[in-house]
């Protein structure tokens, strides 16, 4: 395939086949020379129509492990603010002989539009409330890394699932490496079509902490709120803030997860976020190589 438009498109032998990739460039970025000349021909351009500290650093630092010649555009500071589109700001930036464009924008099924209008791969960074692939993918590979595999493993996402394109890539990715899905949070955060993906609901944040092996904890997305937000968030760290005592209430132990950034003290407390149970920043860690197998294999780097 061309392009990672969203982790829906993918079977789980492609999902397998990205992590074996990914082992072997962690690898790789764990020697003294982290460099592998895999892409030296290939020019790539990381185009940020949103925020993102993350992604985009980790996307930048896997092009630069791969040794692809690495362009960053971000649309705050660019000609956007003028009035350019999306199509000419991309075959613009394609002109100068780009090769791959990594891009998150703010509107579900802007890279879709874009892979159907210009000759390029295309992969895609988060796009509004739609799908965000890299993050599952990377999300998945921590928990096999942590758990030794993820099929059979139950796996709850809490918090603000609605707004949330790291639950929806989450759940797809989940769920065709055969682990079981719940989702936690308050009515309003839950999207009413959750249950036909084929994930269990739970409101109760004890019950559901009490199911999993693996928590995965979402930050409230409040700039993709319409309407003034239901609950608070004081009300949602009173109900679904996940800490400490909460934890040590359950009779066993669970994974943290956290995709970043963190609201401290809203969806969860300093005291979860660095404790041992937390894998937060292995997350960030496993996402280079993950975004490294990725590039690599639409490069056909490895054919
Ligand atoms: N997890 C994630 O996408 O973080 P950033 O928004 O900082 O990239």
């Amino acid at each position: 395939t061309k392009h990672l438009l969203g982790i829906k498109d993918l079977t789980p032998e492609d999902l397998h086949l990205i992590f074996q990739t990914a082992d072997q460039f962690k690898e790789v970025i764990n020697r003294p020379i982290k460099k592998v000349p895999s892409l030296r021909d290939i020019t790539i351009a990381n185009v940020f129509f949103e925020n993102s500290t993350r992604t985009r650093l980790s996307f930048e630092l896997a092009e630069k492990r791969l040794s692809a010649d690495v362009v960053n555009f971000s649309a705050g500071n660019s000609s956007v603010k003028k009035g350019e589109t999306l199509l000419d700001t991309v075959n613009n930036i394609l002109s100068m002989k780009v090769d791959m464009v990594v891009m998150r924008h703010a509107s579900p099924g802007a890279p879709h539009f874009l892979s159907k209008h210009i000759d390029a791969n295309i992969v895609n960074a988060g796009d509004g409330t739609h799908e965000h692939p890299t993050q599952a993918l990377l999300d998945t590979f921590s928990i096999r890394e942590k758990l030794g595999d993820v099929a059979g493993k139950k796996v709850c996402l809490f918090g603000d699932i609605v707004h949330s394109r790291v639950a929806l890539s989450n759940i797809f990715a989940l769920k065709k490496l055969g682990a079981e899905v719940m989702v936690c949070g308050p009515k309003t955060l839950l999207p009413k079509y959750v249950e036909s993906l084929g994930v269990k609901v739970e409101l109760d944040v004890r019950k559901a902490l009490q199911w999993c092996d693996v928590a995965n904890v979402l930050r409230i997305q409040l700039e993709r709120q319409q309407l003034k937000y239901f609950p608070s968030l004081r009300e949602y760290s009173q109900y679904y803030g996940i800490n400490k005592g909460l934890l040590d209430s359950l009779d066993k132990e669970i994974v943290i997860m956290h995709p970043g950034p963190i609201n401290r003290g809203v969806e969860l407390n300093s005291d979860v976020a660095d404790s041992d149970a937390a894998i937060i920043l292995d997350q960030v860690e496993n996402g280079v190589a993950v975004r490294m197998a990725v590039l690599y294999l639409l490069a056909g780097a490895g054919a």
